[in-house]
């Protein structure tokens, strides 16, 4: 299994460009399930997921192409007939977001065999919300041996309320409610970029989506979806990522291809940290050099501080004078990192939903493992300031939602190298 082995203590200088959003990429690429015409994204993140659901597609049928050389972060996608609408447990254990192929294939195909996602290591994460509201647009749902078996002759308009806040529930809903009979009404929806982008290419493809992007999305049914071209926006968490490495490091990083009123909530609280930030159109350059005071943080959903956010923000926390809680409000299990970041000298203290980060203490170098996606990424940015060399373990979780990440972090300076198996090469289309 790969690791990054990373020698802390070089200040990041110099511009990072990010790529495109893979939260905003994965149900995009699910919503070309809604037609039978070609759908073209841009701006694809050469990341695991991607690739994942690159075979999730074509298992159902779908004809999928991801570019190659100067079109590598394009995608082609042309679901013409999908003999086999369903997910396997095989695709949807390793990435739980294959659940969102729920909604576009019961409304497509009238019926969807999907594996329930099972437990992960944030939380409970249940898709309850999901299946609730594709009841109410009229699908018939049994759950049995570990899956959900969806039928539908064609789902009717209705209305919503989510109970709780769900991006992906969010999403499901809006796709499978596009070709329902009639107009259907969602509050309490997720206002996430992420969902936003989705309705853009939604209504590119000749969907009726309105308020996608505030709490309440209404979408008028229509007979059949057509294909389209769409640019995916940019990954507002990579970003935040590499911010605070820029912030952490003492750096001064520029930090473009972003779209900064998506991180609003995080230069707020950088500001308030002490470090400086200026930002253009697309780019954010942050300027390090400055003493770090402690500021607490809850993550709350859009436009709230982004859980996601969540760890990278604990290793910051952990260099700053001064206490800092971090309450985590979204997941129930989002703190495997603190423990990580202790053994590497951090004063935390863990109590329920609260990280209580006392800081400014020295990090030294240690062997840390990775636990998930951005926990793998909170530990990334401890070691570049941590005195000596820190080997990550199990960074495939990395490599599921950061593209190319040694590469963009030695671009601006840092001493980092992975070692083990190198990222499996890409197959051929439909491989
Ligand atoms: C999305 O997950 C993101 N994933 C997550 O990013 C992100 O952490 C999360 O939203 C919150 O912002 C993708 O977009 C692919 P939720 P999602 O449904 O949609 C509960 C990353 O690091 N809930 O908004 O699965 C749930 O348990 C990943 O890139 C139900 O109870 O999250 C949680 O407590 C990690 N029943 C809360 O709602 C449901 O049916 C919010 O979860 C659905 C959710």
């Amino acid at each position: 299994m790969d690791k990054l082995v990373i020698r802390g203590g070089n200040p990041l200088l110099g511009t990072v460009r990010i790529s495109g959003a893979k939260n905003a990429a994965l149900p995009c690429m699910a919503a070309a399930l809604l037609t039978e015409e070609e759908v073209i994204l841009e701006n694809i993140p050469q990341v695991r997921d991607i690739e994942t659901t690159r075979r999730l597609l074509s298992a159902m049928g779908a004809e999928v192409e991801l570019g190659y050389g100067r079109a590598h972060h394009r995608t082609t996608i042309q679901a013409r007939t999908l003999n086999a609408p369903q997910a396997s447990y095989e695709l949807v254990k390793t990435m739980r977001a294959s659940t969102l192929v729920l909604g576009p294939l019961v409304a497509r195909c009238g019926r969807a065999h999907v594996s329930l996602p099972g437990g992960c290591a944030i939380g409970a994460r249940p898709i309850d919300l999901h299946i609730k509201g594709l009841e109410r647009l009229g699908a018939k749902i049994a759950t049995e041996h570990g899956y959900v078996e969806a039928t539908a002759t064609r789902l009717k308009g209705a209305e919503i309320v989510f109970d709780k806040i769900t991006v992906t529930g969010t999403e499901d809903l809006v796709m499978a409610a596009t070709l329902a009979d009639g107009e259907t009404v969602m509050q309490n929806c997720a206002c996430e970029p992420e969902v936003a982008d989705l309705a853009d290419l939604l209504n590119k493809m000749g969907a009726k989506i309105e308020g996608a992007g505030t709490s309440i999305i209404r979408v008028k049914g229509v007979a059949r979806l057509h294909g389209a071209k769409h640019r995916i926006i940019p990954d507002r968490i990579e970003a935040a990522t590499f911010i605070i490495a820029g912030a952490l490091t003492g750096g001064d990083i520029n930090v473009t291809g972003c779209e900064p009123a998506h991180l609003t909530s995080l230069l707020q609280k950088l500001q308030e940290v002490g470090v400086k930030t200026t930002h253009a159109s697309e780019s954010i350059r942050v300027m390090g050099d400055t003493p770090h005071k402690a500021a607490d943080v809850n993550t709350e959903e859009y436009p709230g501080f982004p859980t996601d956010m969540q760890a990278q923000y604990m290793a910051l926390a952990t260099q700053a004078d001064g206490t800092s809680i971090v309450t985590e409000n979204i997941f129930e299990n989002r703190f495997m990192h603190a423990l990580e970041l202790v053994r590497m000298g951090a004063n935390i203290k863990i109590e329920g939903r609260r990280a209580i980060v006392r800081g400014k203490t020295p990090l030294s170098a240690a062997a840390v493992l990775a636990s998930d996606l951005r926990a793998s990424a909170s530990l990334v940015l401890a070691a570049l300031v941590a005195d000596g060399e820190t080997i990550i373990d199990r960074v495939y979780h990395i490599d599921r939602g950061y593209e190319h990440i040694e590469e963009k972090l030695k671009g601006v300076g840092a001493e980092i190298r992975r070692i083990g198996e190198i990222f499996p090469k890409r197959r051929g289309a439909n491989g």
